[in-house]
């Protein structure tokens, strides 16, 4: 008999067996979405430095990489388009033929069971490299409205199942969901980007998608880092403008407000494991300073405890290796 009462908690955790049946999150591989640059030409498969194991690839590689995805299981892709010419309205990102639209259409030609999901923004179609349209320095809300809306219905166009727009400017998800539905498209569902903080772990991405602005930064658009109640504003406002999915972009500080998020609105939450949670891993793990295995399954896991459905990861190929391994 003790003399002092006690629980004792680690009961449950005896054995592997047991550990297992009181698991309380659990990652999946249809939780796991792959984000995926293209970009024009033949025959090109480009590493991105500050990414190890990402690659820019042209068509002619698309029916490769998106076997894979379907061979590991994996049952969604955001793909981001990266042109060859950029100018200060951002064509490239609406027209018909622009390389996104192509990659779409081409996917669903090729992988039609893959879920398309087209990031809807104009910061790498831009010489500038804004997000929106640009007057005296100053990137204009609602003009840019215009323009991401003529993106989205595009993307549509061109076979994508989900439209997610990325570009944080005001009513973007209202315009966007007008645009679809007076376009017909009233059944693609909308993954608003609805919380995106102005982030330094994007400096990878930008590198892969040649998006870095010109001139001075993201910081009155992209949401400002220390602000937990303006996030849960941004979430409503995408709600009552008929938002299908949350995403909360980074993913790896900002689990509080992934929590939050989905607390509040119930709706789908997707984590975006940026490009930068992504470099310092790799980096670290090519120092064989800790294994990459066991640190990328712990940290998508805890995005799936802080309440996030699904996540975007550039670690989605080997996460859905590991999973299959582990069980
Ligand atoms: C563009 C966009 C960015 C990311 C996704 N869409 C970069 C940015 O806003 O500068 C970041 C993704 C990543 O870092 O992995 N609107
Ligand atoms: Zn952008």
């Amino acid at each position: 008999m003790n003399e002092i009462e006690f629980n004792r908690h680690r009961r449950l955790r005896r054995s592997s067996g047991l550990r297992a049946m009181v698991r309380e999150s659990v990652l999946r591989k249809e939780d796991l979405i792959y984000p995926i640059f293209v970009v024009e030409g033949e025959n090109v498969k480009n590493e991105v430095p500050s990414m190890p194991g990402v690659h820019q690839v042209s068509l002619d590689y698309l029916k490769e990489e998106m076997d894979k995805l379907e061979a590991r299981g994996i049952l969604s892709v955001i793909v981001f388009g990266v042109p060859a010419h950029k100018d200060d309205c951002g064509t490239e990102a609406y027209t018909e033929n622009g390389i996104v639209q192509r990659a779409i259409r081409q996917i669903k030609e090729e992988n039609p069971s893959l879920t398309v999901i087209a990031d809807t923004c104009l910061c790498q179609y831009t010489d500038h490299g804004h997000c929106g349209v640009i007057d005296n320095g100053i990137i204009l809300n609602d003009s840019s409205l215009e323009l991401l809306t003529k993106t989205a219905v595009s993307q549509a166009k061109a076979g994508a199942d989900v439209i997610a727009p990325s570009n944080m400017m005001d009513g973007f998800t209202a315009a966007i969901r007008k645009g679809l539905d007076e376009a017909g498209f009233s059944d693609i569902p909308v993954m608003s980007y609805a919380v995106k903080y102005a982030s330094a772990f994007y400096g990878p991405f930008r590198d892969a998608a040649h998006s870095s602005p010109s001139f001075g930064d993201r910081k009155t658009y992209q949401m400002d880092p220390p602000n937990r109640l303006e996030a849960l504003r941004e979430a409503k406002s995408d709600v009552s403008e008929g938002a299908d999915f949350l995403i909360v972009k980074p993913a790896l500080s900002y689990l509080d407000i992934v929590r939050e998020v989905k607390n509040e609105t119930g709706l789908p939450v997707v984590a975006y494991n940026v490009s930068g949670e992504y470099a310092m891993i790799k980096a670290a793990a090519q120092n064989g300073w800790i294994d990459e295995k066991e640190v990328v399954m712990e940290k998508l896991t805890s995005m799936k405890r802080a309440g996030a459905d699904l996540i975007v990861t550039y670690f989605a190929l080997d996460a859905a290796k590991w999973i299959v391994e582990d069980h």
